[in-house]
């Protein structure tokens, strides 16, 4: 039959062999290439359904070795913006918080506020992964600047390609204890006329402390640890060292910028010259509207010396105190790298020595 077959094709020259190995050697190549493409193309969808706005505009290129890189150019950081303030209660974040709800209609962007059930700050796992999703995919809100009492929320736990721009204030752990105990007894000028959690209670700091009452409790100043720790059980645990390690590699790995309460127009200043799309106009607004500062606790009475020196003897305080001032330490160094040595002319910088030209 072999042969049969053979006599009804013509026969076969050498040529005709080169011919049909060059055929198959060009299909081999075909093939790979297309299995090279399928494998890349996972990476690509990534880069674009994380900014589906910008799928119009997409157009795939030709060559499949620059086929990566151009997606992640054509992701526009300044219109795709979005800013996560998890701002820690009683730190001067309503004072911040003010001046983008008075400028966000000027400058185009999206002010939002994350309420949380029952103030807690810790969210449940399907909410993590729906608030994640949500904000990323929210385009019509974007550039955006959400804000509430909430710990620190990894997203890139959750397949998240483009995570938020973390920023947030502390404020020295004393001095947030004592305003919140008298926040929750006379309110604040903000709302005057809310009546608070312990209205008409006239026990003063000082005479909590030496009741050992549970309101002045140093536990009680176990939250800005917790806050840039995040969701983990270890980090609302009081006093764990673990939880300190990890809110202080948070606040550097994770955090664009960290303020302190005591410093608010230089951290004002520096989100401005950052990250202008959003924070253009802030530092003016600070310093000329009275409302940006207007919120004071009302009768707030100092702590006494010896009230102070209890407290800084508590394990809670010395931790938590250690936080603040290595937040402290980071932004007054990046505050200071804004500027030339001679502290007079902002730094610069440019390319050269661009090559081959
Ligand atoms: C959060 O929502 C609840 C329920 O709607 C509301 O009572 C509460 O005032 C809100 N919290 C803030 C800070 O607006
Ligand atoms: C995000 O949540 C809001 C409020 O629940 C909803 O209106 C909006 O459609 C959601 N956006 C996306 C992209 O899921
Ligand atoms: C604060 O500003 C508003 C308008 O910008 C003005 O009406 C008000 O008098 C000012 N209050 C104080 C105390 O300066």
């Amino acid at each position: 039959m072999f042969k049969k077959m053979r006599k009804m094709l013509p026969p076969l020259r050498p040529l005709h062999w080169l011919l049909i190995v060059v055929i198959c050697i060009v299909t081999c190549y075909w093939l790979l290439g297309v299995h090279l493409e399928q494998a890349f193309k996972p990476l690509t969808k990534i880069a674009v359904s994380s900014s589906s706005s910008l799928q119009s505009e997409y157009s795939v290129p030709a060559d499949a070795s620059v086929r990566v890189a151009p997606t992640l150019d054509n992701f526009d950081y300044e219109e795709q913006l979005v800013v996560l303030y998890n701002r820690v209660p009683k730190t001067g974040s309503t004072s911040f918080v003010n001046i983008a709800y008075d400028l966000c209609k000027l400058n185009k962007f999206h002010v939002l506020h994350i309420n949380v059930t029952a103030n807690m700050h810790v969210l449940s796992l399907p909410n993590q992964v729906m608030l994640a999703r949500n904000i990323t995919k929210w385009h019509k809100m974007k550039p955006a600047l959400y804000h509430g009492h909430m710990a620190f929320l990894d997203f890139s736990k959750f397949q998240i390609a483009h995570k938020p721009i973390y920023i947030n204030l502390v404020r020295k752990p004393l001095d947030r204890l004592v305003s919140y105990y008298y926040f929750l007894r006379y309110g604040d000028n903000y709302r005057p006329n809310l009546v608070r959690k312990k209205a008409g209670n006239k026990i003063t700091f000082d005479e909590c402390v030496v009741q050992k009452q549970p309101d002045c409790d140093p536990k009680n100043m176990w939250l800005q640890i917790p806050f840039f720790c995040g969701h983990a059980a270890e980090c609302w645990e009081p006093g764990n060292d673990w939880a300190l390690k990890q809110a202080k590699l948070n606040l550097v790995n994770e955090y664009f910028l960290v303020g302190v309460t005591e410093q608010m127009y230089e951290f004002v200043d520096l989100l401005e010259r950052s990250l202008p799309r959003i924070f253009h106009g802030f530092r003016e607004h600070y310093q000329n509207s009275n409302k940006s500062h207007l919120r004071v606790t009302s009768s707030k009475l100092p702590p006494s010396e010896s009230t102070i020196q209890t407290i800084q003897r508590s394990k809670i305080w010395q931790m938590e105190n250690d936080l603040y001032e290595f937040a402290l330490a980071q932004f007054e160094f990046t505050k200071k790298k804004l500027m030339q040595p001679d502290n007079k002319h902002l730094q610069h910088f440019m390319y050269e020595k661009i090559r081959p030209k």
